[in-house]
């Protein structure tokens, strides 16, 4: 497979004619716009909701039903100690700077690499972070900024001092209580806080996966590419548990082995199956690798366009702060490479974290095939000598001594080392069933509005039909909001072609009328909103029952009975207009 290393140029201007298609045509516009709109607030229209819902029903056929997941709904409201436990309270922060003059809050890291690229300068604004990660620092951005002169990129006013801001929105929780609670910005800790629940759930037995699609909310500094960087978005995430000593062990990792993907990581860059890519260490294990492909076998279904779509690995110092290894799918759009999904491997941070702060077990009973028979030395307590030496301490200290496994050098209990005499210390045989374990989490991510973005700017085309220039949304029939136009050529023939369109609609196709202008005005506005069949009633169908069917792409049209209509047009959806048996 061939990537394009090129954004489409061949049509000018092509994210502003996609934004301006989509306002116009009913996907998407600014929300609030009789108020002057908000950055980051976006609304879908009438033909992006259904949009949106038939991307989002695509995800939940591979990640949900394909995958046997249990689908949940959580909250979009977290407390406090969910987010402390998470570590987003304390590490999901930007740097803000504010312009003194004209007061536009500004990432500040952004500012500066962006002037000291528009210079030539190599930039480098990071502290090592939690893990090794690399995380920008306010002191070396100010320090920047200060040497630098660099002044605000709006209005050339100053700046004023960098600092953390963190992007969760606050609010509290019921009226009067100083109980504080957070708009989440990620559906999956409502997974993980449910862990105890969907592992009994699931009969104790891993691995299994969790999924859900919900808005997230991220109280983004400074959001100026339209749908990219959005402050409520959609976001589908399934948290998929494994037992550690099995990540490399995908019960069918078999299906998806020989799936091509494109590459970019600091070892390689090409195309690679994932198979050969685990095999050769650039994908650490095969669970990533799966979901890897799975991903792809999305975007590709929904109508991301397979040679602008790759995989790049994280550099450690880009990681988020509870991963080990991610993966971003990333098309390529007018905004150059954007993130659309991360794939990444989250270890056992999160169950960890939220074991820690709640005081609940999150770990799984894992039993082996077999018992073991295993030793263990163990510490017998010896009330003879317990008793009178600690008295009415004697029972605390002697369950003390009870409870240690494998003892090493001198045992000491409240600070003071226990007399050898006070216990013996003895090899007992016993049969084991299984290990505890707490799970890891390999988690595919996926952001809902920039896919759909992308989907319209990789389905947006123009062309000429019969000398006319027109747009056309080149959508793929599984997504498209509506999937057969109906109409009548003319308004006398209205009544036959109500006929028809209800006789669509009763067969469950998405499907829409229309009577108002030329038939050609008719089709070029199926055109732009990716509808991939028009069937057209005309005087033929008054003789002989036939109506016309027009492919959207190619503008070909054959005719079909109506009794055979739906299940013609079925068949087109799925195998292609060329590709019908009838
Ligand atoms: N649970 C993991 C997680 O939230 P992330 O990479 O921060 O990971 C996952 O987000 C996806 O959500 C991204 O790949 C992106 O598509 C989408 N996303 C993140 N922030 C976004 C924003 N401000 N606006 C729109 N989409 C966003």
């Amino acid at each position: 497979m061939q990537l394009d290393n090129h954004q489409d140029t061949s049509i000018d201007g092509l994210k502003e004619r996609v934004l301006e298609l989509a306002k116009r045509r009913g996907f998407l516009w600014p929300s609030y716009e009789i108020y002057g709109g908000v950055a980051g607030l976006w609304d879908y229209g009438p033909f992006g909701a259904m949009l949106k819902h038939r991307v989002e029903s695509a995800w939940r056929d591979i990640f949900v039903v394909g995958e046997s997941a249990l689908p949940i709904e959580t909250p979009t409201i977290g407390v406090e100690e969910l987010f402390l436990a998470s570590g987003h309270l304390s590490n999901f922060v930007d740097l803000i700077v504010e312009c003194v003059n004209c007061h536009t809050a500004l990432r500040a890291d952004h500012v500066v690499t962006e002037y000291l690229k528009s210079r030539g300068i190599a930039a480098d604004l990071c502290d090592p972070g939690i893990a090794g990660a690399c995380v920008p620092s306010s002191e070396k951005t100010q320090q920047l900024i200060d040497s630098h002169g660099i002044t605000c990129p709006d209005c050339g006013g100053p700046l004023g001092k960098v600092h953390d801001f963190n992007l969760m929105f606050t609010t509290h929780i019921g009226p009067g209580t100083q109980r504080k609670g957070y708009l989440r910005p990620e559906t999956a800790q409502g997974i993980f806080a449910d862990f105890p629940r969907l592992l009994r759930f699931h009969r104790d037995r891993l691995p299994f996966g969790v999924a859900q699609i919900g808005k997230s909310y991220r109280n983004e500094i400074s959001p100026r590419q339209g749908v990219i960087r959005l402050r409520e978005f959609t976001q589908a995430e399934a948290e998929v548990f494994v037992d550690p000593r099995e990540k490399n062990h995908h019960p069918r990792f078999d299906e998806v082995a020989n799936v091509e993907i494109n590459i970019l990581s600091k070892d390689f860059v090409g195309t690679a199956s994932v198979k050969s890519a685990c095999e050769r260490n650039i994908i650490a294990h095969e669970y990533l690798a799966y979901f890897i492909a799975r991903c792809q076998e999305f975007f590709i279904r929904v109508g991301v366009r397979e040679s602008r779509l790759r995989f790049r690995q994280h550099l450690p110092d880009e990681m988020a702060h509870y991963a080990v290894d991610c993966w971003d799918a990333e098309g390529l759009t007018q905004h150059g490479w954007i993130e659309l999904a991360g794939i990444a491997d989250r270890t056992d941070y999160d169950l960890r974290q939220h074991e820690r702060q709640s005081g609940l077990q999150m770990a799984v009973f894992v039993p082996y095939e077999a018992p073991k028979e295993v030793e263990r030395i163990v510490v017998r307590p010896n009330m003879g000598y317990l008793g009178p030496k600690y008295k009415g301490k004697a029972k605390q200290v002697a369950a003390f001594l009870s409870g240690i496994s494998n003892p090493e050098g001198a045992i000491v209990f409240d600070g003071q080392v226990v007399d050898p005499e006070g216990y013996a210390i003895e090899t007992v045989r016993e049969s084991i069933s299984g290990d505890f374990v707490t799970p890891h989490v390999i988690e595919p991510s996926f952001g809902i509005d920039r896919s759909i973005y992308t989907i319209l700017e990789h389905a947006y085309d123009e062309d000429t039909i019969d000398g006319e220039r027109r747009v056309v949304l080149r959508l793929s029939p599984h997504i498209a909001p509506v999937e057969v136009a109906v109409f009548p050529l003319v308004k006398a023939l209205n009544e036959k072609a109500l006929e028809v369109f209800r006789l669509l609609r009763r067969a469950g196709l998405l499907v829409e009328y229309d009577d108002s202008g030329t038939i050609g005005r008719r089709y070029r506005r199926q055109d732009e909103i990716g509808t991939p069949f028009a069937v057209t009633i005309d005087h033929e169908t008054i003789e002989n029952s036939t109506v016309t069917v027009r492919d959207r792409d190619t503008t070909k049209q054959v005719r079909s009975s109506i009794e055979s209509l739906a299940d013609v047009l079925r068949e087109m959806l799925v195998h292609g207009f060329d590709k019908k048996s009838f």
